[in-house]
């Protein structure tokens, strides 16, 4: 297939906003425009191939470009039937429900909605509202960890720990209140595992206790950090902070956005912990984004908070989202799911994301600026430091020009977005789950070569 380059470049230029983009540069570059994707790999309208690391740039491609059983699935659905209020079932939102929780055990009631900001959202008016109906309001605040990312509306934001990202678009909604990271690397206690009593655990009961037990309905937290730096808790912590929630009968909201679906090599990243959550919320990988679709999930004890004398005109769960109806959305999901079940893609990512974290161990972690690489699936994360002692951040502009001598070497790798200074700045890898051995060996021979061609051997 043939482009109109010079025509489509000058409609982008004059008319699309992009993401997260400093539009000045585009008077010296022009923007980047992907047309065609198979299996791993994208393809711009210049006709440049890339293998891409980032799963569609932000880690939600989980089964890779033209997945014919999706899009078969979606348009057979859309002819019959394309949309009905989330009010009412339809057979593909009835079905994606079954298949989301078979996945859970523990979990029993999913609810519908476009996006992982507005899952999360249904999630802390969820919090919000039982605080109303049992608390008299009043155990209605959320607590969030610092370097976790839930979503790019005003409360996801105020839930958000990522401060660059927040900068400029305050006021934020009150009764959100943050606590420290688990990053052993970093550790914010300046502790050693071995010797720390899982510190960053015990400091959400202080926080509860500081703030209130009565005051407090929720804490939210990513299983394994993504946007943050890709950090995975220590075995103790979940379980630490599931117990603390417990006891202070506070709901545990897991944000699975990125890790769900198989992206951590289980189904969801907070399985890898052995506990169940109160709240899960999934998005991305959840329809492969061959679709706009996300779910907040819960247990049948959450769900039955909502249940009420029918006569009660306002203690049910009063929310609603067009699009959390729309059928041939939760088509793509079905179809996604049934893909990951049978090419085992939950499996691939175990064997071949460790595959990938070896590799990388083998060819670059004795490098003088590397800090930490980890991971676990198909996700990781390659620290970058000035100084292995003194763990001083790669400044980000080395971070932008490896990532772009991959690009240049036809191989998209994305990196944590820290403009603020005494942060990580860490390389990200997340391949679509059905990547291969030969696939990563092309992946981390880019990253290797962009690390030595930047900073050096
Ligand atoms: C962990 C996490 N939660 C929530 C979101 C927000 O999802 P969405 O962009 O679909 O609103 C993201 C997006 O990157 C995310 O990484």
């Amino acid at each position: 297939m043939t482009y109109d380059i010079d025509g489509l470049v000058a409609k982008d230029k004059d008319h699309l906003w992009h993401h997260l983009t400093q539009h000045s540069n585009f008077k010296t570059s022009d923007p980047l425009i992907i047309v065609e994707g198979e299996g791993l790999r994208v393809r711009d309208v210049n006709g440049k191939e890339y293998v891409d690391a980032l799963s569609g740039g932000v880690w939600s491609v989980n089964v890779g470009y033209g997945e014919k059983r999706i899009v078969d699935a979606v348009s057979k659905q859309i002819m019959k039937m394309c949309y009905f209020a989330g009010s009412a079932g339809t057979v593909p939102t009835i079905e994606l429900a079954d298949s989301i929780v078979k996945k859970m055990k523990g979990m029993s009631r999913v609810y519908l909605s476009p996006s992982g900001s507005e899952a999360n959202e249904k999630a802390f008016k969820m919090v919000r509202q039982r605080a109303a109906l049992k608390f008299d309001g009043k155990k209605h605040k959320i607590l969030y960890r610092d370097r976790d990312y839930h979503g790019t509306t005003i409360s996801a934001l105020s839930a958000g720990g990522q401060e660059e990202r927040k900068m400029q678009y305050g006021p934020y909604t009150p009764g959100f209140v943050k606590f420290d990271h688990c990053c052993c690397y970093r550790c914010p206690f300046d502790k050693e595992y071995g010797s720390c009593e899982i510190e960053c655990a015990k400091t959400v009961e202080e926080l509860i206790l500081q703030e209130g037990a009565d005051t407090v309905g929720g804490v939210i937290v990513e299983p394994i950090t993504a946007g943050g730096g890709v950090l995975a808790p220590v075995p103790e912590y979940l379980p630490m902070i599931r117990e603390i929630c417990d006891k202070y009968d506070v709901w545990l909201i897991i944000d699975e956005v990125v890790c769900g679906l198989g992206r951590t090599g289980d189904w969801f990243g907070y399985q890898h912990y052995n506990i169940v959550p109160d709240i899960v919320t999934t998005a991305k990988g959840l329809a492969s984004s061959y679709a706009p679709l996300a779910a907040t999930i819960t247990t049948e004890a959450v769900f039955n908070e909502f249940l009420s004398d029918p006569s009660d005109k306002v203690s049910y769960f009063r929310d609603i989202s067009t699009y959390g109806g729309c059928a041939g959305a939760a088509a793509a999901g079905v179809a996604n799911i049934a893909v990951i079940e049978d090419d085992k893609l939950v499996e691939n990512s175990k064997t071949v994301g460790a595959y990938l974290l070896d590799q990388l161990n083998n060819k670059l972690s004795s490098h003088k600026n590397v800090g930490e690489i980890r991971g676990l699936g198909l996700f990781a994360g390659v620290e970058l430091v000035v100084d292995r002692d003194s763990k001083e951040p790669m400044p980000e502009g080395k971070l932008v020009e490896i990532v772009g001598d991959c690009m240049k070497n036809g191989v998209i790798v994305g990196r944590t977005n820290r403009s603020l200074p005494n942060l990580n700045n860490t390389l990200t890898l997340c391949p679509a789950l059905i990547a291969t051995t030969a696939d990563i060996d092309l992946i981390v021979e880019a990253v290797v070569q962009g690390v030595h061609t930047v900073l050096g051997s």
